[in-house]
This record gives structure tokens, C-alpha cells and sequence, in this order.
């Protein structure tokens, strides 16, 4: 059985949707900086073992990320999967987990990397917005893009309002992306993945390229 690693660092509910999504994995572990995370009480009840590796005990990011580094090798896991986790990793972490760290981002990437997506989008006057899964890599929000979701921006939308229809594409698309990277069907060439085999996934608001 392969496993995965899930960090996390709030709510939570992008892990539950993996935790509930039957991949073929065990979810050795959830893992926040944030003591305080509301998804480690949600991890627990599913029965999966908690970390805290508090970002805070530490002098430096640096140092912060080789305790995240060695609480994760303990795990040995295939995949490690960054779920609403708010911290940016060095390249010496990302280095060790070469390819096998993916995230779930809340805009159609590469539109709006870092924070504040929504508001950011609704000030632009976007029509349509979205999430997207991807590697990553040291350069902020830039990895490889796995798969992407749309969802329309409507005329009365609010931050919450345009969160929460994001939010429901998140947690339908990062279990589908770690669901085909457990099963091997990523093929990254450049900057460019492809989903291998079949894939009757795509509906018009949500796409992989296929190889
Ligand atoms: C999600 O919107 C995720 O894309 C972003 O932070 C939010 C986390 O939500 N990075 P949750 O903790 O998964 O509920």
C-alpha cells in the first residue's frame, strides 16, 4: 500500500476530502504548523494519526522545514500532499521531495499566485475563476499544473460567496490529481504534465491534458 503524508495549517476540509475519498493510499499522517488547526481534530476522528510541527519553535524557515522534512521521512511516504498548508517551503525541502509534493491553489493558476485570491479576482473583474492542482516547485505557485477547475464569477459575488464555489471544485479536483498520481498516470515533461490511459474526468469546466 503506498502512502501519503497530508500537511495542512486551518479548517481542513481539502484533507477531509481526501481522507473521504478512498485513494489508494493510507494517509500515514496529517501534519500542521498550527497547533490550533481545526483539521487535525477532523483527522483524528477519521482515525489518522496527528502532527504538530509548531513553525513558530523555530529560530528560521530553514530550520523550521528540516523538522518538517525529518517528521515527514519518518512516514516514507510516495506523495505529500499540501492541503490548505500556508507556509512556503525552501528549496532544500523541496529538493528532498523532488516530485512528489503537490498542492491545491485557489485561482487558475497563473493567475493570482499567493494569497487573497478571491478578492483579488472579484477587484479585476474576472468572469471566470477557479483552483488548480500542482507540483511544486521553489518558485512560488508555478509548478506544473496538474488540473484545473472553473467556476463562473456571478455579478452579486462576494470573497465568500466566490470561496465557497472554489472551494467545492477543490474538493473535487485534489483527490482526482493525487488519486492519478498514486495510480502513476503522470507523465511531467518540461513544464508540462499529462494524465496517461483513459480519463473520462473532464467535463467543461475542468481539464488534464492526456497524453
Ligand atoms: C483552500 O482554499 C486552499 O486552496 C487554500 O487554502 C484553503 C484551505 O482550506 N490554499 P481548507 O483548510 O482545505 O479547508
Amino acid at each position: 500500500m503506498k502512502r501519503l503524508v497530508i500537511l495542512i495549517s486551518g479548517r481542513g476540509s481539502n484533507m477531509q476530502a481526501l481522507l473521504e475519498a478512498q485513494l489508494p493510499a493510507e494517509a500515514s499522517a496529517v501534519i500542521s504548523n498550527e497547533p490550533s488547526a481545526k483539521g487535525l481534530e477532523i483527522a483524528r476522528s477519521l482515525g489518522v494519526p496527528t502532527r504538530v510541527v509548531h513553525h513558530r519553535d523555530f529560530a528560521d524557515r530553514g530550520a523550521f522545514d528540516l523538522a518538517l522534512m525529518d517528521a515527514i521521512d519518518e512516514y516514507d511516504p510516495h506523495l505529500v500532499i499540501l492541503a490548505g498548508f500556508m507556509r512556503i517551503l525552501t528549496p532544500v525541502f523541496l529538493a528532498h521531495f523532488e516530485g512528489k509534493v503537490i498542492n491545491i491553489h485557489p485561482s487558475l493558476l497563473p493567475a493570482y499566485q499567493g494569497v487573497d485570491t478571491h478578492r483579488r479576482a472579484l477587484q479585476d473583474g474576472v468572469k471566470i475563476h477557479g483552483c488548480t492542482v500542482h507540483f511544486v516547485t521553489p518558485d512560488l505557485d508555478s509548478g506544473p499544473i496538474i488540473v484545473q477547475a472553473a467556476v463562473p464569477v456571478l455579478p452579486q459575488d462576494t470573497e465568500q460567496t466566490l470561496a465557497a464555489r472554489v472551494l467545492e471544485q477543490e474538493h473535487r479536483v485534489l483527490p482526482r490529481a493525487a488519486g492519478w498520481f498514486l495510480d502513476g498516470r503522470l507523465r511531467l515533461t518540461g513544464n508540462q504534465v499529462r494524465l496517461a490511459g483513459e480519463c473520462h474526468y473532464p467535463d467543461p469546466i475542468s481539464s488534464p491534458l492526456t497524453a
